[in-house]
C-alpha cells in the first residue's frame, strides 16, 4: 500500500472535519450523538485512530504536519461531541414537558393531602360566632408582653401578690410571655373611646404542673364591654346566654365573688361538671365537686379606666376571661387538656364544626 501523502491526508481529515460541522447542526438525539462519537473516537475504529495509524506511513519530512492536523481534528471531535451534549442537555426538559403533555387518563389522580382546623380553633370560632351575633368585635394583641400592660395598667402594683398566680417566663428584665389575654384589654381602650365591644381570643402562658385541666400554655377569650350605664346585670345575663348557647339551656351556671385587681366587684363563673354530670365523688376532671370554674369576670374597676385616660364617672364596663381549652373539653367531652397539644392527628382529626 503506497504510503498516502501529505495532500491526501490533508483533504481527507477536512472532509472529517465538515462532517464535524454539520453535525454540529443536525444531530437531535442521545443516540447520533453516541453513533458519531464511536465514527470519530472509538479506539479501534474510529476515524481519529485510523488517521494516527496512517501517520506511521507518511513520509518523514510530512510526519510532523501530518501530526498535528491529525491532533487537530481529534481535539475538533471532542469539541464538538461536548457541544451537542450541551444542546441536547439544554433542550430535554421541554421535550420531557412535551411528552408529559399528553395525560394518561388512566394513572390514579394526585392526592392532594388537606388540613383540618384544631378541634381548639373549631371551637373558639364558635364562640366568636355567638359573640359576633351580638355585636361584638374581634380584637388581638401580643403574646409577649410588657410589665405595663400584663400587670402595670391592670392596676397590679409591683410587689402585689396577686402577681404569684401569674407567674410566667420573662423574656428580658421588662417582657414576658402574657399570663392573660387582659393586656389588650389595656391596648383598645388606649386607641378607642367607647362605646366598646370586643371580644379577644388568644394565647396565655402560667406557670403550672400539667393536669388533666391545667397545661403551662392555653387559649383565653377575652372579653369588654365599655359603655354609659353598663351594670353586672348586663355582665350576667349577657354570660348566661352565652354559655346556655354553647352548652345547652338546661346547664347549671354558678357566679361566685371572687377577686381580681382589676374588677371590682368580681366574680368567677363555673359550670357544672358536663364530664360526670355532678355525679362522680372521684371524677378527675371537677376534683368531685361537681362544677368546673372556667372563667374570670367582674365590673371594669375605675383605676383602670384612669389609667387609659376613659372617665369613670361617666362610663363603666365589664369584662370576663374565659378558658377556651376547658369549654372545649367540656363541649367535645375531651377528658385532658393534654390531648389538644400532643399533635396526634387521630385526635385532633375526629372533630367538626357542629
Ligand atoms: N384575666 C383573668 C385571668 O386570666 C380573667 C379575667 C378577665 C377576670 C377579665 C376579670 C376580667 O384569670
Amino acid at each position: 500500500m503506497p504510503s498516502p501523502n501529505l495532500d491526501e491526508l490533508k483533504a481527507r481529515i477536512e472532509a472529517h472535519s465538515r462532517r464535524l460541522t454539520e453535525a454540529l447542526e443536525q444531530i437531535r438525539d442521545p443516540r447520533s450523538l453516541e453513533e458519531l462519537r464511536n465514527e470519530f473516537l472509538s479506539r479501534k475504529r474510529g476515524v481519529v485512530t485510523l488517521l494516527f495509524e496512517d501517520l506511521k506511513t507518511v513520509d518523514a519530512e510530512a510526519k510532523r504536519e501530518a501530526g498535528r492536523l491529525v491532533n487537530a481534528l481529534k481535539t475538533e471531535a471532542q469539541s464538538v461531541l461536548d457541544a451537542i451534549a450541551a444542546r441536547l442537555a439544554e433542550a430535554a426538559p421541554a421535550a420531557k414537558a412535551g411528552a408529559d403533555s399528553a395525560p394518561d387518563p388512566t394513572l390514579p389522580g394526585e392526592r392532594r393531602p388537606y388540613g383540618a382546623a384544631h378541634p381548639l380553633r373549631l371551637f373558639q370560632r364558635e364562640i366568636e360566632k355567638i359573640f359576633l351575633d351580638m355585636g361584638f368585635a374581634i380584637e388581638d394583641g401580643p403574646e409577649i408582653e410588657t410589665d405595663f400592660y400584663n400587670f402595670g395598667a391592670l392596676n397590679f402594683p409591683p410587689n402585689h401578690p396577686a402577681r404569684d398566680q401569674w407567674d410566667t417566663l420573662y423574656v428580658g428584665d421588662d417582657l414576658m410571655l402574657r399570663t392573660h389575654t387582659s393586656p389588650v384589654q389595656i391596648r383598645v381602650m388606649e386607641k378607642r373611646r367607647p362605646p366598646i365591644r370586643i371580644i379577644i381570643p388568644g394565647k396565655v402562658f402560667r406557670k403550672e404542673t400539667p393536669d388533666p385541666t391545667h397545661a403551662a400554655m392555653f387559649f383565653q377569650m377575652e372579653g369588654l364591654v365599655v359603655d354609659e350605664g353598663v351594670t353586672f346585670a348586663h355582665l350576667k345575663g349577657t354570660l348566661e346566654y352565652v354559655l346556655k348557647r354553647l352548652f345547652g339551656e338546661k346547664t347549671k351556671v354558678r357566679f361566685r365573688p371572687s377577686y381580681f385587681p382589676f374588677t371590682e366587684p368580681s366574680a368567677e363563673v363555673d359550670i357544672e361538671c358536663l364530664q360526670c354530670g355532678q355525679k362522680d365523688p372521684a371524677c378527675r376532671v371537677c376534683g368531685g365537686t361537681g362544677w368546673k370554674e372556667i372563667l374570670g369576670s367582674g365590673l371594669v374597676d375605675p383605676q383602670v379606666f384612669k389609667n387609659v385616660n376613659i372617665d369613670p364617672e361617666r362610663y363603666s364596663g365589664w369584662a370576663f376571661g374565659m378558658g377556651i381549652d376547658r369549654l372545649a373539653m367540656f363541649s367535645l367531652g375531651i377528658p385532658d387538656i393534654r390531648y389538644f397539644y400532643e399533635n396526634d392527628l387521630r385526635f385532633n382529626r375526629q372533630f367538626t364544626l357542629r
